[in-house]
């Protein structure tokens, strides 16, 4: 069993951050999505993995990963010339790929219960693809799927306008290598793309066994500025776990689930958990609310900060309820201490902002 992760894409909804930083490193809960992906695949115990990369993302995507021997050490990256579609990306990967059976996730989607009960029940089936399913209220904007009363599927549509069901595909697949023969007979859809919905209906049309298994826990399809944010929010309130290696000063108060890393200082705050600060950074006479997370090297200083993200080396001075916000590294925010309602930004790195 191989697993292939597909990292390639442009990230546009994503801009200016993906600009200077590929969407896969972008930190939900300090840690790169990659990362959260490569961890459910190593704690489903996979070991030869192939990351699919764009031509721009695929150095600093190489970098960040190394030799991934934190995930056993088999990574071998893939570069896509185009993100001409998921399917398109499995091509770009059938080298790597050969005749093994493989788990296929998307490296922007989190999902809270891993992948370990999927591949164990893919593995004791003889189905050609397993795919997960997740109910949504609104399935039109998703693939959905259909199934018979045995729970075998039947048909898969890409965002209907009159859904048949509200069972969502969520970005994790199980193939086997019959998937190949489908997807070199599929054509582009109206978008341009090979659609690996596409590809798996090809496969139910030639009469083989599809399955699925209906995800409970919560799914993070990180697409956006307020899906980067959603996605912190809830991956903090389920994993954080209190740890304060910070200096704390006596006037400075912690309430609920904190996490202070080594070399961080904290002078007459408050801070709200769940909330995770990293190393090397200084919060003075500031309050910190639920959901933010603080990166390496920022600091803060007169200032209060809720459900944010804020990357390294950033500069934080006389901002007031700065909220549901994201900012790019090594970012100057100076403000005059008012109080506003709420302040959102969604900015990139190396940008110098002055509220008057
Ligand atoms: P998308 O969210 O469809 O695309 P994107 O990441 O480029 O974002 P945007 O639409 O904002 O530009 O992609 C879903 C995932 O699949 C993402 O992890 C990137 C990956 N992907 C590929 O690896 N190759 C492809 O050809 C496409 C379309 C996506």
């Amino acid at each position: 069993m191989k697993a292939l992760v597909l990292a390639a894409g442009k990230g546009t909804r994503l801009k200016p951050l993906t600009n200077t930083i590929p969407k896969h490193l972008l930190p939900v809960a300090d840690k790169p999505i990659l990362f959260h992906v490569l961890d459910y695949i190593a704690e489903a115990g996979i070991k030869d993995i192939g990351i699919v990369v764009s031509p721009d993302s695929g150095p600093y995507i190489e970098e960040a990963i190394g030799t991934g021997s934190q995930w056993g050490g088999g990574v071998t990256f893939i570069v896509q010339p185009q993100p001409l579609g998921l399917a398109h990306a499995v091509k770009a990967a059938q080298g790597f790929l050969g005749e093994s059976p493989f788990l296929m996730l998307l490296g922007d989607n989190l999902i809270q219960e891993g992948v370990k009960d999927f591949l164990a029940e893919f593995r004791a089936s003889s189905s050609d693809a397993r795919i997960l399913l997740r109910e949504v209220p609104d399935p039109r904007a998703f693939g959905v799927a259909e199934l018979d009363s045995s729970g075998k599927v039947v048909h898969l549509v890409e965002k209907p306008r009159t859904p048949k069901s509200n069972l969502a595909i969520v970005g994790v697949y199980l193939f086997t290598p019959e998937i190949h023969k489908a997807i070199a007979r599929i054509t582009p859809s109206w978008r341009g793309e090979l659609e690996i919905t596409d590809a798996i209906q090809e496969l139910l049309e030639t009469g083989k066994e599809i399955r699925s298994h209906l995800l409970r826990g919560w799914w993070l399809d990180i697409a956006s500025n307020d899906g980067l944010i959603e996605a912190n929010h809830v991956v903090l309130d389920a994993l954080l776990k209190p740890n304060v290696e910070g200096e704390v000063d006596a006037q400075s108060r912690i309430v609920g689930r904190v996490q202070i890393e080594e070399g961080t200082k904290v002078e007459n705050s408050l801070l709200q958990g769940p909330l995770l600060i990293a190393a090397n950074c200084v919060i003075r006479n500031s309050s910190i609310r639920p959901f933010t997370n603080i990166r390496a090297g920022t600091v803060v200083e007169d200032s209060s900060l809720e459900r944010s993200v804020i990357l390294e080396d950033c500069r934080i001075s006389r901002i007031n309820h700065l909220a549901d916000s994201v900012i790019g590294r090594n970012t100057k925010l100076a403000g005059q201490g008012r109080t506003p309602e709420k302040i959102k930004l969604f900015i990139g790195d190396d940008c110098q902002v002055e509220l008057e």
